[in-house]
């Protein structure tokens, strides 16, 4: 589809912000650099910059320091970290469906099952113990949370999570959390899995859309488990050995000297929601929640007769490119991902766009 665009196309597809990493970050970059630090780093990273990351989850796992820190080269590098170390062939992965388009892959190429279960429209997007429950067996060795979520804009209370972390605690299974949107909320605090009553849980975190640094490729993995620290520094080793060394001084001097970076985003992106959020619930056949965190809406769009990639590709046509629901599991069926990752104005214009397109398809 993003092939098939015209020049004219308004680009909702693309999950990365529209931002560049703060000034300061790319002058420690190239000054990185030049200082000669271009070698390779201890596989886990550097000691200075995993020690500010635990200094920065203090407030829900005091007890952390730099050896629960490894940083990787991407939440994609440290999702696949985290299935090498827990999958064996023959286990099963609960993963959330819509998904991250990865996550199944991920697990399949460990020799794992993915095990699907729903995030439903009518549940604001977060799973229900009831389908949690009926999808485990005595394979299932972890589960993935991922709130706020790609593709749903799906996020979590503190009730709904200490219930999922209740489910992973009685039936001992691993927590994968992907919070690498944890900055980017509106409305109410991030609520992290982290710090929540239970150890065994691996975070994947990512400077990629925090820090808008998707091209760079950092981020980090956190477990207050010291085993599970030294099995996933162990696969780092194996898929990549180590981060990139003068971009860590970079995001350390980020950290640093831009801390509220993410915060400085998130009143953009909260404009842009309100915006397409209104326009979009007023358009016939379409409704779709106001999520409280990530940079996506995930509308339920109904045009009767029509597919969600049937009706992706009559938009395209139009000059709006979003993603088919269906790109992020068969659970997408009936709904449209729209990433806010674009000026006001073009939102604007681009919701006009759909807006006619809808009308013309459903005789309106
Ligand atoms: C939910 C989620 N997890 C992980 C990632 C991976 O991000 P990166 O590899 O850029 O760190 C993404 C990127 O879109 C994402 O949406």
């Amino acid at each position: 589809m993003f092939d098939m665009a015209g020049d004219d196309a308004i680009q909702f597809g693309l999950g990365e912000p529209d931002f560049q990493p703060p000034p300061l970050a790319i002058e420690a970059f190239v000054q990185a650099m030049r200082d000669g630090r271009n070698k390779y780093t201890t596989t886990a990273g550097h000691p200075e910059l995993r020690a500010k990351i635990a200094t920065l989850w203090h407030h829900l796992l005091p007890d952390i320091d730099e050896s629960n820190v490894c940083i990787t080269m991407s939440g994609t590098n440290g999702l696949l970290d985290i299935f090498l170390a827990l999958v064996n062939p023959g286990d099963n992965v609960l993963i959330p469906e819509p998904y991250f388009p990865l996550y199944p892959p991920d697990v399949e190429i460990c020799g794992g099952q993915p095990n699907l279960y729903p995030c439903r429209f009518e549940n604001g997007f977060v799973p229900s113990v009831a389908d949690l429950e009926e999808r485990l067996d005595e394979n299932t060795v972890a589960i993935l949370y991922n709130f706020p979520s790609n593709p749903t804009g799906g996020n979590v209370n503190e009730e709904q999570r200490d219930e999922l972390i209740a489910f992973a605690k009685e039936n001992d299974l691993w927590v994968i959390t992907d919070e690498v949107y944890d900055r980017i909320v509106y409305d109410t605090p991030h609520v992290s899995f982290m710090g929540a009553g239970y150890d065994k849980v691996i975070m994947v975190q990512s400077f990629s859309k925090t820090f808008a640094m998707t091209g760079w490729r950092i981020g980090y993995l956190l477990s207050p488990d010291d085993e599970a620290m030294a099995q996933l520094t162990k696969m780092q080793y194996y898929v990549t050995a180590c981060s990139n060394d003068a971009m860590q001084h970079a995001v350390l001097q980020a950290l640093e000297k831009a801390p509220d970076y993410p915060e400085s985003m998130c009143a953009e992106f909260k404009a842009r929601r309100d915006m397409i959020c209104e326009r979009l619930n007023a358009m016939p056949g379409v409704s779709c929640h106001v999520p409280t965190g990530a940079f996506y809406v995930f509308p339920k769009v109904e045009v009767p007769g029509m597919t969600s990639e049937e009706i992706a590709m009559a938009l395209l046509e139009g000059g709006v490119l979003c993603s088919p629901g269906t790109a992020f599991g068969a659970a997408g069926e009936g709904h449209l991902r729209f990433a806010y990752t674009i000026s006001r104005e073009d939102i604007s214009r681009g919701m006009d766009r759909v807006e006619s397109v809808l009308s013309d398809l459903r005789g309106d």
